[in-house]
């Protein structure tokens, strides 16, 4: 403090005489850009795009707008669920489009929802290595690499979705040009160039924990996943590892007649159906009713901080979803969710984050089967033995 003499007694709307509330010197102060100020809320405001907030959001009927930045249209997503450290961009490309050389100091994973095209990255020795994307396809951007997104051409536009940690580094250093103007170069985010092609690396660690490194995945759809019998009833899981990146990507599948375990964690996972449909069961610890999301393709929501949830498959055939995060299997980020990756699979009785199948509130499985006769389905579901639930 230099000048003391200047500083103020009480807040500047006050008459004299009259002392404000503290409520309004604190408005009063948030609104000056004071205190609890919030760099990427004041950012995305900014940025003239449409800004959607719900719980749940179908990215396919979100609407866009030009984004000067970008070149392209876009929107931003933010799920109630989200935490603080990550968003969702939705671009889109329509016939003959690319989208402007972007960098920038923040981790991104593009999920595309519909159409085909091509990013190019560069890499610090100026080589282009081109990823060729249809739907479903899963990209890693390597960190402050430069890129560029580029339409296939054909007449139907282009739709993505990238899980970005914007949020986090923005709140962090507050200031957007450094943040997109950064020449550092993260050599070891590449990896081998064949990462780019869909080539990678399967790291075997145990159910739950093995790892697929690569920058691409062509297709989450078309891609074996190993079995991990402790998350539910014929459940397969890969965890993936994107450009030696901190943000997480991992893809599950459950069997037709089948639904996951319950568990908790802390928010931020983006969840995004990629094959079939079902319905998601969300609560609180004590609650007596439950929340329900009804998913299918382009359909994005997080489970919030501590929401139990579980997910059903209604389809008639396997149903995969993917859910990104900020903080992975292999750079955890933080010790809360290097915990959530140990013990993601354990039981609440054991200490760990499951609701095992025989403790489970009885109204889900009545529930399931009923779902499923509307379809004409089986459930293929293990009787509950040892019930613990009342
Ligand atoms: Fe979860």
């Amino acid at each position: 403090m230099t000048k003391a003499a200047t500083r103020p007694h009480t807040a500047a709307a006050t008459e004299p005489g009259e002392p404000a509330s503290p409520d309004d010197a604190i408005a009063e102060a948030i609104a000056a850009g004071k205190l609890l100020v919030q760099p990427y809320a004041r950012w995305a405001a900014q940025q003239g795009i449409p800004i959607i907030e719900d719980f749940a959001v179908d990215l396919l009927a979100v609407e866009t707008a030009p984004w000067d930045r970008l070149g392209a249209r876009a929107a931003l997503v933010h799920v109630a669920g989200r935490g603080d450290w990550s968003n969702i961009v939705v671009t889109e490309l329509s016939a003959g489009k690319a989208t402007e050389p972007q960098r920038h100091l923040y981790e991104e994973v593009v999920y595309v929802l519909s159409g085909h095209g091509s990013t190019i990255v560069e890499d610090e020795a100026g080589r282009q290595h081109t990823v060729d994307w249809g739907p479903r396809s899963l990209i890693g951007l390597p960190l402050n690499a430069r890129y560029r997104h580029v339409h296939g051409g054909r007449n139907e536009p282009a739709r993505l979705a990238s899980v970005t940690s914007l949020p986090v580094m923005l709140n962090a250093f507050h200031d957007e040009d450094f943040i997109l103007g950064s020449s550092w170069n993260f050599s070891g985010r590449f990896g081998d160039a064949a990462r780019f092609r869909g080539e990678g690396e399967f790291v075997e660690v145990a159910p739950g924990r093995h790892m697929w490194e690569t920058n691409f995945v062509p297709d989450l759809a078309d891609f074996e996943l190993p079995a991990w019998a402790a998350r539910g009833a014929g459940s397969r899981n890969l965890k993936f590892v994107l450009a030696d990146a901190t943000m997480h990507a991992h893809v599950s599948e459950m069997p037709v007649g089948t639904y996951k375990k319950g568990h908790r964690h802390h928010p931020d996972f983006h969840v995004f159906t990629v094959t079939g449909h079902g319905y998601s069961l969300l609560w609180y610890e004590g609650d007596e009713e439950f929340t329900r999301i009804n998913w299918r393709h382009g359909v994005v929501y997080a489970p919030a901080d501590q929401q139990f949830h579980q997910h059903f498959n209604t389809a008639a055939h396997p149903t995969r979803y993917l859910a990104v995060a900020y903080g992975g299997l292999r750079y955890p980020f933080t010790e809360e969710r290097r915990q959530h990756f140990l013990g993601v699979d354990k039981s609440v009785s054991e200490g760990g984050r499951q609701i095992d199948y025989a403790d489970e509130d009885p109204r889900i499985r009545v529930l399931y089967e009923k779902e499923l006769a509307v379809s004409g389905l089986t459930c293929a579901m293990p009787p509950v033995t040892g019930r613990a639930h009342p």
